[in-house]
């Protein structure tokens, strides 16, 4: 038996909001790193581009775990799709590490520590990888600001775990996901 739904509906009412906060977040920050990336190629700064593109795979892998969350529980997934704010990709960046630092720190800590309250599994787990990838996407892009001097060059291919979305530059050197575990053949690569 499910223990999430013995607990009734109203054990679910902030954990809900913050799936549709979660899949909201998640597809808005798809539809910005694609706009960003499209900047950064337009600059010449085609690893910056790829990151991007391969942060907005991750982020649409996000929202399809909330989504399947949300499903499961009978809700059905919204968001409202708000038009990028595009700046110089220097600046975009900038905005790129705030929210993955925003969401990392903040958002998706409350959202772990109130599912495993109310004793909701699924929505845990979810909250849980985004977290762990969010990490890693602020480390890539922080990185990628740092050097953004070095990087008018070609693009780089980038890698993505499609389970969790775990992200790095180049192949694997690893043989399964450090976050989920996934065997590391399954990635899938981003240019
Ligand atoms: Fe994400
Ligand atoms: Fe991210
Ligand atoms: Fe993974």
């Amino acid at each position: 038996m499910d223990t999430s739904s013995s607990r009734g509906v109203a054990s679910r009412t902030l954990t809900l909001p913050n799936l549709q906060t979660a899949f909201n977040g998640e597809s808005n920050a798809r539809a910005c790193y694609l706009a960003f990336a499209i900047q950064a190629d337009h600059e010449g700064y085609g690893p910056v581009a790829s990151l991007f593109r391969a942060a907005a795979r991750a982020e649409e892998i996000h929202a399809a775990n909330h989504a399947a969350v949300l499903s499961g529980l009978g809700a059905e997934p919204a968001s409202q799709i708000e038009v990028p704010l595009v700046m110089s990709t220097h600046e975009n960046l900038k905005a790129a590490i705030r929210g993955e630092t925003y969401e990392r720190d903040e958002l998706y800590r409350a959202f772990i520590v109130q599912a495993e309250a109310e004793g909701q599994r699924k929505a845990e787990n979810t909250f849980y990888l985004a977290c762990e990838v969010e990490t890693e996407h602020a480390r890539l892009f922080t990185r990628a600001l740092v050097d953004l001097d070095k990087l008018r060059i070609d693009a780089a291919a980038y890698y993505l775990c499609p389970i969790c979305g775990f992200t790095v530059a180049g192949e694997p050197d690893f043989a399964a996901c450090p976050v989920c575990s996934t065997p590391a053949e399954e990635y899938e690569s981003v240019k």
